[in-house]
């Protein structure tokens, strides 16, 4: 739906991110003009208005989702809650035809299973439009036009309108992935706490399906990270100003520069190399960043470079994983002078067999595996530990 006039006004929007990339998140919020700023855990709360809201969707790079809370209350029990969503006008959010679906997290003793939270909201959506048309809308978990957030702590409920709907996580440029993939998200992050500064070379020693180098290349050409992405869930809201989405989408791409950045990685399994390849085709990349089907440990000297690497954990691996982390220290402290070396695994044991001193150790999770994040500077005569 078209709007003529220009909402302005600001309200309170929440953005998720996984476990240690707050600040970054917080950081990235800043720089785009975000108001009242608070760090919460693995989210990040601030004012914005629609605008704003976009273009957080488009060009947030740490976020994961972007919710809008529309309703605060505080529950006494189950039935409580089940009134409580009765007798908001769900009018006011969707039509009758759109598709919804209904994300629910309780930390809380009233529902201790959140499957319960979202049998009861849905119950209470579908009895609004019972009683108000004798019709209700369906539930699309597939394709939903509308996704609906629940999150209970405690005895306080909040529900937002997700205004991202599929996980900002999904750029649109990953056709397919090798094993043990990152996410985008935290390839991102990965790339952005680094301090790379966007002038060194950089190169990941065992790329996978490409997503550190796609990311890095975004970051360095400034790309809006969801240039490649269809849909967000807002364009299927009642207030959607297409105008304005518009507008935003290409003042932020009028902010794309050219580069001469040298971004490069090596992958040594034939069908992973191919994989990547095309995700870097896919991104429009394909002239930024240059891969190779390559083993990592025949590198020749590798000098003053910026390095990020995300050795297998050892899941499927062969050969003794302690010994292939401890030839990676070799390799690095011989051949890497000069370079930032940055690291991760969830292997938490066989990293330790790298065997040189880290300047930074970084906790971060992939999904639910506890990853470290190590940073390694090389120079002549870095000893093995
Ligand atoms: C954990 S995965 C990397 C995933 C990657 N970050 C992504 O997002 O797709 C590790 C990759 O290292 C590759 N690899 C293993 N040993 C290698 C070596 N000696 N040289 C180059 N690549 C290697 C594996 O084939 C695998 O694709």
């Amino acid at each position: 739906m078209k709007k003529n006039k220009l909402d302005t006004s600001n309200f309170v929007m929440i953005a998720k991110t996984y476990f240690g990339l707050e600040p970054l998140l917080a950081n990235e919020l800043k720089q785009l003009g975000a108001k009242n700023i608070k760090i919460l855990n693995r989210a990040i709360k601030f004012v914005g208005d629609n605008g704003f809201l976009y273009k957080a969707n488009y060009s947030l790079r740490t976020a994961i989702k972007i919710l809008k809370p529309v309703k605060v209350f505080k529950i006494k029990d189950q039935d409580d809650f089940y009134k409580n969503i009765l007798s908001i006008n769900w009018d006011s959010f969707m039509t009758i035809d759109d598709k919804f679906m209904i994300n629910s997290n309780s930390n809380s003793n009233i529902f201790k299973n959140s499957l319960f939270l979202t049998y009861k909201f849905k119950d209470g959506i579908v009895d609004f439009y019972k009683k108000k048309y004798g019709m209700r809308p369906d539930i699309n978990l597939a394709n939903p036009t509308i996704v609906f957030d629940v999150y209970l702590h405690e005895n306080t409920c909040t529900i937002s309108l997700d205004s991202s709907g599929d996980s900002l996580h999904k750029r649109g440029y990953r056709l397919n992935t090798g094993l043990a993939p990152l996410s985008e998200v935290l390839a991102a992050g990965l790339v952005l706490i680094s301090g790379w500064d966007k002038k060194k070379p950089l190169f990941d020693g065992m790329c996978g399906s490409g997503t550190v180098l796609i990311e890095a290349a975004m970051i360095a050409l400034n790309i809006p990270p969801q240039i490649n992405r269809k849909k967000f869930a807002f364009q299927n809201w009642i207030d959607f100003d297409e105008n304005l989405w518009n507008l935003i989408v290409k003042s932020q791409n009028n902010k794309i520069r050219k580069s001469e950045i040298e971004i490069t990685g090596y992958e040594i399994n034939n069908k992973i190399f191919e994989i990547a390849k095309k995700n870097i085709l896919n991104a429009g990349l394909n002239s930024i960043i240059k891969i190779s089907n390559k083993n990592f440990f025949n590198s020749s000297s590798i000098i003053k470079k910026h390095i990020i690497i995300n050795p297998p954990y050892g899941i499927r691996l062969k050969e003794n994983i302690d010994n292939f982390y401890k030839n990676i220290g070799d390799l690095i402290k011989n051949k890497f002078i000069g370079s930032d070396v940055w690291i991760i695994s969830s292997n938490l044991e066989s990293i330790k067999k790298i065997r040189l001193k880290p300047s930074k150790k970084i906790k971060l999770y992939q999904g639910k595996l506890e990853c470290r994040y190590l940073n390694y500077k090389i120079y002549k005569g870095s000893k093995i530990n």
